[in-house]
């Protein structure tokens, strides 16, 4: 039976697409206190994803870059249905996911996973690592207790934990960091899941352990066949795994393309400026482009037009009144900005 409704919630979805979302929005509303509340005035909402729209293909890193509070982890939690939008929609592998029920829901659950920042924060302290790897094939009813072990055991070999053994009886606290995000990465592919969310995954690893890890993700990537919506900060950890990747500002995509052409050829100064912002061990090297001056301004009331024209150099009178939409300047690659 569940298979029918399933389908017939699919829409047309091309092949070599899993996750199409259009014109994604997300606004929160903000706290006000008791004076605002009796002064009556209207409610206010950061607009933290205002109108995003992209696809996601089988089997690409699609990075999503910018500075922090553009939107970026808000638009994860909501292609993986944690929370939901305000407006637009979610597709994945053909079916909307705000529209399922919530035995539906989980069935799509166990094939998106999350890999978070901050392993420490993401794993149970109190939970030796082999019970937190067993722990979703339990709450899925995959297996027998043997039959877990077993998968938990092959898994942290693959991750590189070894002897698996001995990891498996530990605790958070008595690995290192960098030990602690395999064990995250590990739980995250026990399910046998199509889609991972890696939200800047190594961050805070130091650069080696950086590198590894991201090693790491790829051979896992290979091995499982999976999909990555990658989240970062850092045009320079993008370079090293994306395929594809999107530049966010103020909630709203400002370039897209594959990694290639948005590396050689930025089309838009925001672009241009996070990439001269990657340090190059070259001291005689001289900036051609300057980093935007001033904060990212607030999401609550962004800037009127293009959100960018109060840090960018060649604003025109086009720009204060008007959004400039995304268009695409070669095949693939877009760019929202007046001056194409
Ligand atoms: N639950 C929430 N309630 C209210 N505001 C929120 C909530 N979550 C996020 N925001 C706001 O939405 C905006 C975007 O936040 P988001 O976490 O998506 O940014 P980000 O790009 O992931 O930033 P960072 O790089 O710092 O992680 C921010 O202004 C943030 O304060
Ligand atoms: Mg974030």
């Amino acid at each position: 039976m569940e298979s029918v409704t399933l389908k017939d919630t699919a829409k047309e979805t091309k092949k070599d697409t899993l996750i199409e979302i259009k014109n994604l929005k997300k606004y929160f509303e903000v706290e006000r206190d008791l004076i605002q509340k009796l002064s009556s005035r209207t409610k206010r909402y950061v607009k933290a994803v205002d109108g995003v729209t992209f696809d996601i293909k089988r089997g690409e890193v699609f990075g999503l870059v910018g500075e922090s509070g553009s939107g970026k982890t808000t638009t994860g939690r909501l292609i993986i249905n944690i929370i939901s939008p305000t407006e637009g929609s979610v597709l994945f592998d053909g079916v909307d996911l705000t529209k399922l029920s919530k035995r539906e829901l989980k069935h799509f659950r166990r094939r998106m996973q999350v890999i978070f920042q901050d392993p420490y924060a993401s794993l149970n302290p109190r939970m030796k690592i082999g019970k937190t790897l067993m722990q979703p094939l339990e709450i899925h009813k995959i297996g027998t207790p043997r039959e877990r072990e077993e998968k938990a055991l092959e898994l942290l070999g693959k991750v590189g934990l070894t002897p698996p053994e001995i990891i498996f009886t530990k605790y958070p606290h008595q690995l290192s960091g960098g030990q602690r995000q395999r064990v995250v990465i590990a739980r995250a592919l026990i399910l046998n899941p199509d889609f991972v969310l890696a939200d800047e995954p190594v961050a805070m690893a130091d650069v080696s352990m950086r590198v590894l890890l991201l090693e790491l993700m790829m051979d896992m990537k290979k091995e499982f066949n999976l999909t990555y919506l990658f989240i970062t900060h850092d045009l320079a950890t993008a370079k090293y795994v994306c395929d594809r990747v999107a530049i966010m500002y103020l909630g709203k995509i400002m370039e897209l393309g594959p990694l290639r052409d948005v590396f050689q050829n930025p089309l838009h100064y925001y672009t241009k400026a996070l990439l001269a912002a990657i340090p190059i061990p070259d001291p005689d090297h001289k900036r051609k482009v300057d980093i935007p001056k001033g904060e990212i301004p607030n999401p609550i009331d962004p800037p009127a037009g293009c959100r960018f024209h109060p840090r960018c150099p060649y604003k025109m009178d086009i720009c204060e009144k008007v959004e400039p939409q995304l268009q695409m300047i070669e095949e693939g690659h877009y760019v929202a900005c007046h001056m194409y």
